[in-house]
């Protein structure tokens, strides 16, 4: 039997048109965009018609956007970025991150911590999404930055963005959202959102991995975090990776051509997969709240007082019968930790670590869907036995 894959919001597989692009490319265009000869002004073109591309999927103009490696980039270089010209230029050390932040955000908080900076954690409700009011009463005149994700990696919660950057506006601060989840999935625009700083990333949506770029609004200042030659508007040095840049554009491209009707399809196999989730209802936690969150994801949790199921040994059950999913835990030192989401969220940690996290995308089918149903429900009966 094919592997049938349901992890689409660890990574999707390279779209055909991509690689069609990608490959031209490599073929056609090696010069460096940096070199002044036909070969290197070649190169640029395409660099700059990549960026325009992606600039125009969001509203923004394309000298606002900045490629780096990808989300996690990103997201160091919004938060550093940022925090060392604020240190500099106006002694402000104080920013907010959420508690359901992706480890790029957070560990990038730590690190500034460990640097003398300050941050709050504003908490979630138990559909994970941001409480406004604590998160004003975090707000320090020393605050230079909130950075809360647009969409959540794990349990697909969509958090009003709107709202929040108009808290960041009101009090003179700057905004940063983790887009990675949201990019090519949901409609955003920079004219019309109160985004100051916002993070994409190619591998999640049908491009190559190891690109990405940050939507840095026009006037605001950033410290690159990468020094050598004067790429990227001098805030990120190195010579680029055109055959990346390309095929993230043109993914880009493809997702927002096909965004209506992606998303009602998509929405249409979340609703399948829920009722055919139901005959085990009785043993589910539901994770992922539907009118607040992303079609592609569902987050399941089994309730630790009707069975005594561990995530991981699912996850590989789940994976000898041919099905790739993840749960939000993560191992480190040998032991699993559970998702520090569905921990903010409320869960208890034994319901945490019984979790799976099914993500479909462009090649997911109904077919695919009751395949993986009939195989969850023959393998939490033979647990349960
Ligand atoms: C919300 C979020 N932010 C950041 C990242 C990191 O992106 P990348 O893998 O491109 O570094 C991911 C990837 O899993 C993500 O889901």
């Amino acid at each position: 039997m094919k592997p049938i894959y349901l992890d689409y919001s660890s990574t999707t597989p390279i779209a055909e048109e991509v690689q069609v692009i990608m490959n031209k490319n490599l073929n056609d265009s090696f010069g460096n965009p940096s070199s002044i000869h036909s070969f290197g002004r070649i190169s640029k073109v395409h660099i700059e018609e990549a960026r325009q591309t992606i600039a125009l999927t969001i509203g923004a103009e394309s000298s606002e956007i900045i490629f780096t490696s990808g989300g996690t980039e990103s997201d160091n270089h919004s938060l550093i970025g940022t925090a060392f010209v604020s240190k500099r230029k106006s002694g402000k050390n104080h920013f907010i991150i959420s508690s359901i932040e992706h480890h790029a955000v957070i560990h990038s908080a730590e690190y500034l911590k460990s640097l003398g900076f300050e941050y709050s954690v504003v908490n979630v409700t138990s559909t994970g999404l941001i409480n406004l009011e604590k998160l004003k009463k975090l707000i320090k005149p020393e605050t230079f930055l909130i950075s809360v994700m647009y969409v959540n990696n794990e349990v697909g919660t969509i958090q009003n963005i709107s709202e929040i950057g108009n808290i960041c506006r009101i009090n003179g601060i700057l905004f940063h959202t983790d887009a990675v989840q949201a990019y090519g999935k949901l409609k955003i625009s920079v004219k019309e959102l109160p985004i100051d700083l916002m993070s994409i990333t190619s591998h999640k949506i049908y491009g190559p991995k190891g690109i990405g770029a940050i939507y840095i609004r026009k006037g605001i200042e950033i410290d690159s975090l990468i020094h050598g030659g004067s790429q990227e508007r001098g805030k990120r040095a190195g010579t680029e990776n055109l055959p990346l840049i390309v095929g993230f554009a043109e993914a880009s491209k493809l997702a927002y051509s096909k965004l209506e009707i992606e998303n009602i399809r998509i929405a249409n196999l979340k609703k399948e997969l829920l009722i055919l989730l139901k005959p085990i209802s009785e043993v589910i936690i539901q994770n992922s709240i539907v009118e607040n969150s992303i079609s592609n994801i569902v987050n399941i949790s089994f309730d630790s007082t009707k069975i005594n199921i561990d995530g991981e040994a699912l996850l590989l059950n789940l994976d000898l019968e041919g099905f790739a999913l993840s749960s939000g835990s993560a191992c480190s030192s040998g032991s699993v930790q559970a998702s520090h989401v569905l921990l903010a969220m409320g869960r208890d940690e034994k319901t945490a670590l019984a979790t799976l996290r099914i993500s479909i995308g462009r090649y997911t089918t109904i077919e695919e869907l009751k395949e993986f149903v009939s195989a969850l429900l023959l393998i939490v009966e033979r647990i349960k036995k």
